[in-house]
């Protein structure tokens, strides 16, 4: 090979590579393009950081019963869920069932749900339906109240809080076979 061919060679390379780097360089152009997104905030993050768990861990401060729970079931869950939780469709019943059907087991609150603290975790994060999170603490507690009053699993004036929750004793508790240390 020629030198001048060799150089000419050398040259097309080196624009090749100066294209790349050109299209590599720039960070903030390039972040424009290929769409990276936004950064998260810590008020979104928290939003996400809200898991109640069976060991009390993640509980927030607050208490209630089922008589302040009417209320904020009626404005709030009544729409979806009916009268005493008879639900208006097969997915919205929360109260009643039966496992032990050979047919189709109906599962709610009352026939399949093993941890009340679940139960609480799962309204805070994702009820109403319509408008999740948006329901206080507070409101949380006296709701789940009175869904697990409803069920007939705690009286209508019985205050539940982060404690006493999870120590209630739900209907299919045992129905569940633990199978966490396989993980
Ligand atoms: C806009 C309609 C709507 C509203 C309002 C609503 N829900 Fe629900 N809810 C649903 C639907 C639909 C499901 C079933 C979702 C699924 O299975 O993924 C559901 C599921 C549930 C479940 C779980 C049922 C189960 O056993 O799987 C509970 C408990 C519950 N809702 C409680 C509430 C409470 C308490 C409120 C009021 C604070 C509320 N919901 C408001 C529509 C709604």
């Amino acid at each position: 090979m020629s030198m001048s061919k060799f150089a000419a060679r050398l040259y097309k390379k080196s624009l090749a590579l100066a294209a790349l780097a050109l299209w590599m360089a720039p960070a903030g152009s390039q972040e424009a393009r290929i769409q990276l997104g936004a950064h998260i905030t810590e008020d979104q993050l928290r939003g996400f950081d809200l898991i109640a768990a069976p060991d009390g861990s993640g509980m927030p401060p607050g208490a209630g019963t089922a008589r302040e729970g009417r209320e904020v079931y009626n404005r709030r869950c009544l729409a979806c869920h009916n009268l005493n939780g008879e639900g208006v469709s097969g997915n919205t019943v929360i109260v009643g069932g039966d496992m032990q059907s050979e047919e189709s087991p109906l599962r709610t609150v009352g026939s399949y749900w093993p941890h009340a603290s679940t139960l609480f975790d799962f309204i805070r994060r994702a009820m109403p339906a319509d408008a999740p999170k948006s329901l206080t603490d507070e409101e949380v507690y006296q709701v789940t109240a009175y869904v697990l009053f409803l069920n007939g699993i705690i009286g209508e004036d019985q205050s539940i809080n982060s404690e006493t929750l999870t120590a209630i004793v739900m209907p299919n508790g045992n129905g569940f076979v633990d199978l966490s240390h396989l993980h």
